[in-house]
């Protein structure tokens, strides 16, 4: 076996552990240990909480890779952006890991994997725009090479998969609210409510929900004083609002593909657009954006579904480029919550 990095993903709600070959980034192994359950109560994440099962559960994932430590070349790791008690466990199994072994350590970007899971066990693409819609981001840029991220417009309030937990919280649904509202949905009539698109008539280049979750709120509480069918209410909310906040997307989407047709700057020109992040498994949304890409002539690009939420792999195949690149980070590597570079 050629040489391995193995790969830390701590940033969020979930444990993860990978092993990947440098030379063929072919996946060795891969854990993760969701923790959405013991979430779930909370209606969402509970930082603390989050790390202290991290603080259990990475060690009891890293001891299945234990006999592979002397095929490893480098240390990976996510630390930026996140939330920070939770990054940090991470952080110091991977510096623990980097200084008993005496091996390099590589501080990953988690948006720069999420846009790697695009390429797992294969090469990149580049230029390619991408829409990146997680728990925590919704934004869309061109990724020109591995250095060179061009953010173009990002939400100025809630992001698109918060926005599908806070609707699930408020209708008592559960956490993640991604999966579960758009399950709810399919048994909707996604036009029983007409929330208004968000900025729909602003010129305004950016994503923005919390208006549309307020609109969805106030449904909500117009229905407490009446005695109605629950369950078809439950679904025509969740089939309205998916399909304002997916047109939303698409509507920005348009306009990002009919700029880039319509560029100066060929060289930027890409004719690949991929959507990622773990809100990027919404059905809608991949059948839309399909459309969309088809009208243009230009090829879309998906993470396999599995990928699709945080994991280590994605953060192994980001840390394959850097070793490439010599890229090495040292024992002072830091967490860092908000992200300020990309
Ligand atoms: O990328 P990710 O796993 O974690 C972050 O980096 O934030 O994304 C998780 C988010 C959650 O907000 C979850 O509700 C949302 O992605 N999500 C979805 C779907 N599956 C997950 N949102 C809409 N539709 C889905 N099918
Ligand atoms: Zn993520």
């Amino acid at each position: 076996m050629g040489g391995l990095i193995l790969s830390i993903e701590s940033s969020c709600d979930d444990s993860s552990i990978a092993l990947t070959e440098i030379q063929t980034k072919k996946i060795i192994f891969h854990q993760k240990i969701s923790q959405e359950k013991q979430h779930s109560v909370f209606g969402g994440v509970v930082p603390e909480l989050a790390s202290r099962l991290h603080a259990e559960l990475l060690p009891q994932i890293l001891e299945k890779t234990q006999s592979y430590f002397k095929d490893l070349k480098a240390i990976a790791v996510t630390t930026q952006p996140g939330l920070n008690i939770t990054l940090l466990e991470g952080l110091m199994m991977a510096k623990t890991l980097a200084y008993t072994l005496n091996l390099p350590l590589i501080g990953v970007n988690h948006l720069k994997g999420h846009l790697y899971s695009l390429f797992l066990e294969k090469d990149s693409i580049f230029p390619l725009g991408v829409l990146l819609v997680s728990g925590g981001h919704s934004m869309l840029f061109e990724a020109r090479s591995f250095t060179e991220m061009k953010i173009v417009a990002r939400s100025i309030d809630d992001s698109f998969g918060e926005s599908f937990d806070k609707v699930s919280k408020m209708l008592g649904l559960g956490y993640p609210g991604g999966p579960i509202v758009e399950s709810y949905a399919k048994n909707g009539n996604d036009l029983a409510f007409s929330f208004p698109i968000p900025l729909k008539s602003k010129k305004k280049f950016a994503f923005s929900f919390s208006g549309l979750k307020n609109a969805v709120r106030l449904e909500i509480e117009k229905v407490k004083s009446k005695t109605m069918d629950l369950e078809r209410f439950k679904a025509d909310i969740c089939a309205s609002f998916q399909r304002v906040a997916v047109e939303h997307l698409c509507q920005k989407c348009n306009i990002f593909l009919q700029q880039n047709q319509k560029r100066e700057d060929k060289e930027y020109q890409w004719r690949h657009f991929a959507i990622v992040g773990g809100a990027s498994a919404n059905g809608l949304l991949r059948e839309k954006i399909t459309r969309i890409c088809e009208n243009y002539g230009i090829f879309l690009l998906l993470s396999p579904l599995e990928y699709c939420s945080d994991n280590a792999v994605m953060i192994g195949r980001v840390a394959i480029e850097s070793y490439m690149r010599k890229e090495f980070d040292d024992l002072n590597l830091q967490a860092i919550p908000k992200m300020q570079t990309f």
